[in-house]
């Protein structure tokens, strides 16, 4: 751990906590099943994604990729392309505008930019893996440039790429650090307890490569204006720091550059940071009109990165009772000397069982393949396919229900951490799912339906709470509606609706009487991301702040009459509500904002405070909790696997809307069946060459593979997080591929600890 991490630790600990947010007891929109604010403009086509903006004079580009992972361009023909009829210009990395290399994402500095890789762009002739942009064609039609994109040959001199997982074993080092925290941690003597446990399981659980396929594929449009700014629709997660990367890049002012992406279909991780985005702006450069690229699926294969391969080892100790002596968890991922992002796959052993002793390590190695990224729930998703397929295993071996044995094992702090949890009801969440799904402890392959053998597998979910400190700008006008800004983004899991339910509430607004604008970077300059599960909570925090300012701002404006209602009355005797302020307990006395405004002659009242640093997360242990309920039937003769049944039950906090929160938390649940059922990078080992760059061959989980899924909630704020909320994006894919493979074990008496489970590996 640093210094600075060390001395702001021990001052959370003594500060006191930010007061209990009194909004959770009296809220009116939120935790209403609502619908989307903008969903009638999707539904409709209005909603315009960041392909669809029309720009005079545009042009279009198409890439051309390396088909080596490793070496240098020898000679790049490009006279034929040149020649194909709408062509206006082939950009290699002979004729590539000259541009800094892309500022890799550092949590300490976010301001800087936010790029996975620091590799140059086209910037010389190296090459360093295969799939890495070698030309850009830009053609008076998507069309042409796509033919003449096929007319660039390339001749390399290549080198022996190192792109085998297997073979890079040997090389694998402990990471520096993992997201900040220590890569190692170890508690007791965990190798002496397994050794002396009652009970003991200890296998390897491997996960392959997963590829990033939202609906919408990367896009991106810009345009250089006259004055040298710069105007860029990108399908980005983060407008503000796409916007902060760009201007770096291209040695800018962030205030000459505006990224703009009202709507996204779909990031999970995936959508920011990759270099389509400032080739795009470079082409723009280049032919002085301009440009569009929207990537193809087989682009986004070969140029943004996904989720790592892993190989995961979980040794579990046990006394005959259930109780946990030793939690063994060690995790080997692979990353690029360019990206350095090992994936915390051994965070959720750190948090979720109170065992007498712990070893958790993580080691990385280095590959030349495309450097690998975020994917929804990174870490926890694959770790707890291991970790709570491990419980699983353990349980059979105690001959216990593993509801049991997690019940038995619930810590009462965080065990690794020595501090309290802020709010944690796992065993409640696992009650009431039990409950509803109908749990019953079955013997493996027990139940049969015809040629179906029936089974059912639980898991545990968990994703850590996340909160970074924001701004945002709320204006009250003298109408008496109000307009709350900042540059966030909306990959499709209902931003505005959340943030509009939530804003209405702590200004005592009717909805439509609030506006939420974002998705646009010359909004409030401040690092929001939505990703990490945080951007919900982030937002939340800043307006909780700036409405109590613009609160206290009108309280000053009544005090200064002394015929109004609220003459003398202090901030904490008022609440909000019917638009305006009135006296606690008292509905009469008080006045609305309009007529405060009005009165006083002011257009409006303003705030942009910022939300400070997350201390809480230093004092508490912070996170969303899950109990995953699965069903599946395996033919018995094919070895195919149909999940039946499920229920998802969660402990996220206060629930803002359970409708549009359903929908992201079976959405995870979905990618989480896709994980563990069908979806494979499929990588060529010797030559480093994805194999599967479309959705014909990497198979995502269709309609017909999915069944209802069940979504329920604790629904118990959490006091320490403003509203009471947790996130909700990423942890609905946390558990799901244990809670398949426990179930296909129940069901066939088969563990299969390699995923994705196929059908050859049940025969
Ligand atoms: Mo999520 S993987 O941080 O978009």
């Amino acid at each position: 751990m640093s210094v600075v991490q060390t001395i702001m630790e021990t001052i959370a600990k003594v500060l006191p906590d930010r007061e209990v947010d009194p909004l959770i007891a009296h809220t009116d929109y939120v935790g209403r099943a609502l619908d989307r604010v903008d969903g009638h403009a999707k539904v409709v086509g209005e909603a315009r994604f960041t392909a669809e903006f029309k720009l005079d004079n545009l042009a279009y580009a198409a890439l051309v990729h390396s088909t080596i992972a490793k070496g240098k361009i020898r000679k790049i023909d490009t006279a034929a392309a040149e020649q194909a009829p709408g062509v206006l210009a082939v950009i290699t990395y002979q004729n590539m505008p000259r541009i800094k290399a892309p500022p890799i994402v550092d949590f300490h500095n976010i301001g800087k930019g936010f790029a996975l890789s620091d590799l140059p762009i086209m910037q010389n002739a190296e090459i360093h893996w295969d799939g890495e942009p070698v030309a850009v064609v830009v053609a008076e039609t998507l069309e042409r440039a796509e033919h003449a994109a096929s007319l660039v040959s390339v001749e390399y001199d290549a080198e022996t790429p190192e792109v085998s997982f297997e073979g890079a074993k040997s090389k694998a080092v402990v990471p520096q650090d993992i997201m900040g925290e220590p890569p190692e941690i170890k508690i007791g003597d965990a190798e002496k307890a397994f050794a002396d446990a009652d009970k003991r399981v200890g296998h390897i659980y491997r996960a392959p490569r997963y590829n990033h396929n939202a609906i919408e594929p990367h896009a991106t449009t810009a345009r250089w204006n006259e004055d040298g700014s710069l105007l860029v629709f990108d399908a980005t997660q983060s407008v503000n720091l796409t916007a902060h990367t760009l201007s770096y890049v291209f040695d800018l002012k962030t205030e000459d550059v505006r990224v703009v992406a009202p709507f996204l279909g779909g990031g999970f991780g995936g959508k920011i940071g990759w270099s389509n985005t400032p080739l795009c702006v470079a082409a723009a450069k280049v032919v002085q009109r301009p440009v569009k690229l929207a990537l193809t699926r087989e682009d986004t294969f070969r140029m943004v990165g996904g989720r790592t391969i892993s190989e995961q080892y979980v040794g579990l100790g046990a006394q005959n009772d259930g109780t946990l002596t030793a939690l063994i968890h060690t995790g080997l991922t692979a990353t690029t000397l360019s990206g350095r992002y090992a994936e915390q796959c051994t965070f959720p052993p750190r948090h979720l069982y109170a065992s007498q002793s712990f070893i958790i390590g993580q080691k990385i190695v280095y590959l030349d393949t495309v450097a690998n990224t975020w994917m929804r729930a990174p870490g926890e998703s694959i770790g707890t396919f291991a970790l709570e397929s491990a419980i699983d295993e353990l349980a059979y071996e105690l001959q216990m229900d593993p509801i049991e044995v997690r019940r038995i094992n619930e810590p009462h702090k965080d065990p690794t951490r020595d501090i309290p949890f802020s709010s944690r009801h796992l065993t409640e969440a696992y009650r009431q799912g039990a409950e509803k799904f109908g749990w019953k402890v079955r013997k493996p392959g027990s139940q049969r339906d015809g040629k179906y053998l029936v089974g059912q597998g639980t898991a545990t979910a968990y994703y850590p709470f996340l909160r970074f400190p924001a701004k945002v700008r709320v204006q009250l006008c003298a109408d008496g509606s109000a307009v709350v800004q900042t540059p966030a983004s909306d990959m499709g899991m209902g931003t505005a609706t959340a943030q509009i339910q939530h804003a209405a509430d702590r200004l005592g607004l009717p909805m439509h009487r609030v506006n939420f604008q974002y998705g646009d970077s010359s909004l409030p300059d401040t690092p929001i991301l939505a990703g990490g599960s945080n951007q919900t909570a982030t937002i939340f925090a800043a307006v909780r702040e700036a409405v109590e300012q613009i609160h206290r701002e009108l309280l000053k404006l009544a005090h200064q009459r002394s015929d109004s209602p609220l003459h003398g009355a202090k901030y904490e005797e008022v609440e909000a509500r019917n638009g305006g302020l009135f006296r606690q307990g008292d509905r009469a006395s008080g006045e609305t904002y309009a007529a405060i405004l009005q009165k006083s002659g002011q257009a409006s009242v303003e705030a942009e405070p910022s939300s400070g640093p997350p201390m809480e997360l230093m004092k508490y242990s912070m996170a969303s909790y899950g109990a995953q309920f699965c069903e599946v039937r395996v033919d018995e003769e094919t070895g195919e696997v149909r999940v039946s049944r499920w229920l998802g039950s969660f402990d996220c906090g206060t629930v803002v809307n359970p409708k549009t929160a359903a929908s992201q938390l079976r959405g995870g649940i979905i990618m989480g069946i896709g994980m563990a059922l069908t979806e494979e990078t499929l990588f060529d080992e010797r030559r480093g060459r994805i194999m599967n760059p479309s959705l014909a061959e990497y198979h995502v989980p269709v309609n017909r593979d999915v069944p209802h899924i069940d979504i329920i909630y604790t629904g118990i704020p959490d006091e320490h997080t403003p509203l009471g909320a947790r996130g909700i994006g990423e942890i609905g894919i946390t558990g799901a591929a244990a809670a398949v493979a426990n179930a296909v074990f129940n069901a066939t008496g088969k563990r299969v600890r390699d995923l994705p489970i196929t059908l050859d590996k049940l025969l």
